[in-house]
């Protein structure tokens, strides 16, 4: 597809690599990552900030990557789904929502990991009426909110885990 004549040459960090891509400042960063960085874990629902399926983190933050301009993103560090671990070593919250069987359709499962991820970062550990109001701007329309709501502290046990063998590997 040919760029508009207003492309201009944008710097992204995205999951800890630096990538040059030249586009218009105001084009979402879901299309960048998505067309342009092939990073597919972020995904288009309603493209219009209410889903959630889109959620990639900002300096760690949640954050809707279709309404956020190239702009705003650039020289920040953006995190998406593939960035927290790969198909042989899953990041804690992925091997829960595995454990948890949280997915039917799976579609908001990248907003709500990472809602997820953001929220441990935070509090690690969370008591469910955080949970569910952490993921209440999450739409699942499968309504696997059960199971979402399960996977989050089954994440919470996890990495909780990893911390103490850290702890005993440092000892
Ligand atoms: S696709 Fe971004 S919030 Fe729905
Ligand atoms: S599992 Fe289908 S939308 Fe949530």
């Amino acid at each position: 597809m040919n760029r508009p004549s207003n492309s201009t040459p944008l710097t992204l960090n995205v999951n800890g690599a630096t990538h040059f891509v030249s586009a218009d400042a105001d084009t979402p960063l879901l299309y960048l990552l998505r067309n342009d960085l092939a990073l597919n874990g972020p995904k288009f629902g309603c493209g219009l900030g209410e889903c959630g399926a889109c959620t990639v983190l900002l300096d760690g933050m949640p954050t809707r990557s279709c309404v956020t301009t190239a702009r705003v993103a650039q020289g920040r560090e953006i995190t998406t789904l593939e960035g927290l671990g790969t198909r042989t070593a899953l990041h804690p919250v992925q091997r829960a929502f595995i454990e948890e069987q949280a997915a039917q359709c799976g579609y908001c499962l990248n907003g709500m990991i990472m809602t997820a991820k953001a929220l441990l970062d935070r509090d690690p550990h969370p008591s469910v009426e955080t949970i569910r109001c952490e993921l209440s701007r999450n739409l699942c329309r499968c309504g696997t909110h059960v199971e979402i709501v399960r996977a989050v502290q089954r994440a919470a046990e996890l990495l909780a885990v990893c911390v103490a063998e850290r702890e005993g590997e440092r000892a």
